[in-house]
């Protein structure tokens, strides 16, 4: 194995958002196969969830803040769950261990919030995110549907 290219992995920003979203768009592996909720968080939303304990949104960025990877994941400080909603890497830069430190790094910052368990959902035919979560110690489950519906958002008094 080549040494693990030199990347630094941050929190996600403003300056970020964009190319995270063209990079899920291009990820056709995240797609959940029910078209109605094909959706990608809205920039607005990735911000503030960066911003809060309830999430880990990291980007790896080599020189000159190339974005180069990111990971999205949700943290609930109640059941002490993390769930990694994605993780991708541009392809031109996949096998050199980004992926693999972009969990590193996702897991660490949960565990130092409390979290003492984290999960994440794979389609069967994804090989190279298989042998991603396998390589990096996750043990794997049974195999689920996938069922999922809209619902139409009541606004809370204290969002408004
Ligand atoms: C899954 C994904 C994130 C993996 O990212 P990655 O950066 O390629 O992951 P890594 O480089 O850490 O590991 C990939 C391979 O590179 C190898 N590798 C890791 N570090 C290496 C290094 N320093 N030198 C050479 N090879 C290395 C690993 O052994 C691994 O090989 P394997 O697949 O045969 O086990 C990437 O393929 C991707 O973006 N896929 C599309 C989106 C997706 O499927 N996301 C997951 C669903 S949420």
């Amino acid at each position: 194995m080549d040494e693990a290219v030199i990347i630094s992995i941050t929190q996600l920003q403003r300056k970020h958002v964009a190319t995270v979203i063209e990079l899920a768009a291009n990820s056709p592996e995240l797609r959940t196969g029910n078209g109605n909720a094909a959706f990608f968080w809205e920039p607005s939303t990735l911000i503030k969830w960066s911003e809060s304990e309830l999430g880990v949104l990291l980007v790896a960025s080599k020189q000159h803040d190339e974005v180069v990877g990111a990971i999205i994941c949700g943290y609930n400080p109640i059941s002490r769950d993390a769930y990694i909603h994605a993780i991708m890497v541009i392809p031109k830069h996949r096998a050199v261990g980004i992926g693999s430190q972009l969990i590193a790094r996702a897991e660490e910052t949960v565990a130092m919030r409390g979290c003492n368990h984290i999960f994440a959902l794979v389609h069967p035919s994804n090989e190279s995110s298989i042998n991603l979560f396998k390589r990096t110690g996750y043990d794997r489950g049974n195999m689920f549907f996938y069922y999922e519906k809209t619902l139409k958002a009541i606004q809370r008094s204290d969002d408004l």
